[in-house]
């Protein structure tokens, strides 16, 4: 943050496009890319309740795009362990196999182009939904970029190493390692529920299915301050069951299924395994 607050002022007042990124997030894109969950937009930088984001949001860009797409979602205001610490950024979604579609849709009174999975490209990092913790920042900027993927097996197996560690990730520093540019980029803000007692919203029934996400259909039973958290495997069985909730002291008792479409391979899900618990209840 720092400075860059008052720089980027400067420039948006000297005319200059801005960053659809958060201010001071690294890499930047002065590209929109447009994120929605249902017909709700979910770009620059709108307060989303945490409820509307439980499942992978649509994304799209204004032109249909020639090539295969990887889409990046990072939230970089984890809390710091200790009080006074630096914020890390979390992997929350790292979704390669994208394509436009070749028809428009029109999400949120936009015609957009929208990013699909048509072969089942597994996700390289499965999409966590938004759950930000009652600790300082309490407000996160769950940002997503879009790279550049076509044909290039050399970066995508340079996502794929750095996507097998969620915590502490740099989307800077993995961006670049893969010799890659971010295309399009966009972030919206989930706050951490601060109150507990609020009435539940929905009634723990979430569709899996998007069009850029993995397939298939989460049914829980969770409650309002409850999270499934779901991690696809290849291959696996389809199981699954609730984390436990990082707004209070719920804890989930929900059940779900999921079939998750992989090229040539049945996939299921799997509840995250005990690095994503500890990650649910420290760090989102
Ligand atoms: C993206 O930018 C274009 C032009 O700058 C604008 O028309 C469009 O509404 C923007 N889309 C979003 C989702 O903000
Ligand atoms: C999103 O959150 C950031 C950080 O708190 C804040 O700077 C930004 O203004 C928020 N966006 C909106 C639309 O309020
Ligand atoms: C779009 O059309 C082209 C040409 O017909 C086709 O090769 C491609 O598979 C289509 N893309 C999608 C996502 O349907
Ligand atoms: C992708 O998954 C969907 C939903 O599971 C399925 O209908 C479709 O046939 C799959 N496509 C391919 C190419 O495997
Ligand atoms: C993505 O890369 C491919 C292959 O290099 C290229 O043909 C395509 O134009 C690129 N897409 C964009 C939007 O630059
Ligand atoms: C593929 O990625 C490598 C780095 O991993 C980069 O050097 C190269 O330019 C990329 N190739 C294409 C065609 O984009
Ligand atoms: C996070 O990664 C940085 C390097 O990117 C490293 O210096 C730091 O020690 C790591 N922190 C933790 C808690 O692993
Ligand atoms: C908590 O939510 C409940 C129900 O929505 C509301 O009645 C109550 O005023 C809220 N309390 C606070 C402190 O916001
Ligand atoms: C509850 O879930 C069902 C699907 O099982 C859905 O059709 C219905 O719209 C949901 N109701 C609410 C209020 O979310
Ligand atoms: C935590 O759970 C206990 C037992 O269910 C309940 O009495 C208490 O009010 C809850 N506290 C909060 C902050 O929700």
């Amino acid at each position: 943050m720092r400075s860059s607050t008052s720089i980027t002022s400067t420039i948006a007042l000297a005319g200059i496009v801005t960053a659809f990124t958060p201010v001071g997030f690294q890499p930047a894109s002065t590209n929109n890319l447009t994120v929605a969950f249902g017909n709700t937009l979910a770009t620059n930088g709108v307060n989303l309740p945490k409820a509307e984001t439980q499942t992978a949001p649509t994304i799209g860009t204004s032109q249909p795009l020639f090539g295969s797409y990887t889409l990046m979602m990072v939230d970089p205001d984890i809390p710091p362990q200790i009080a006074g610490g630096a914020t890390s950024e979390l992997l929350h979604w790292l979704q390669p196999g994208l394509v436009s579609a070749n028809t428009s849709t029109t999400i949120g009174g936009l015609k957009v182009y929208e990013l699909i999975n048509p072969t089942n490209v597994s996700a390289i990092a499965t999409y966590i939904s938004p759950s930000p913790p009652n600790k300082s920042p309490t407000t996160h900027r769950y940002t997503q970029l879009l790279l550049n993927t076509t044909g290039n097996g050399t970066a995508l197996s340079t996502l794929s190493k750095a996507g097998a560690t969620r915590s502490n990730f740099s989307a800077v520093d993995v961006v670049r390692n893969a010799g890659l540019n971010v295309l399009f980029g966009n972030y919206f803000n989930v706050s951490a529920a601060t109150n507990t007692t609020g009435s539940g919203t929905g009634n723990g029934t979430s569709s899996g299915a998007s069009s850029s996400g993995s397939g298939g259909k989460a049914t829980g039973g969770a409650s309002a301050v409850t999270t499934t958290r779901l991690t696809t495997v290849p291959g696996s069985t389809a199981t699954a069951a609730a984390g436990a909730g990082s707004d209070g002291n719920s804890t989930g008792a929900a059940k779900s299924t999921a079939g998750v479409g992989a090229k040539g391979a049945g996939s299921g899900a799997i509840l995250a395994g005990l690095g994503a618990m500890a990650a649910a209840v420290i760090l989102l």
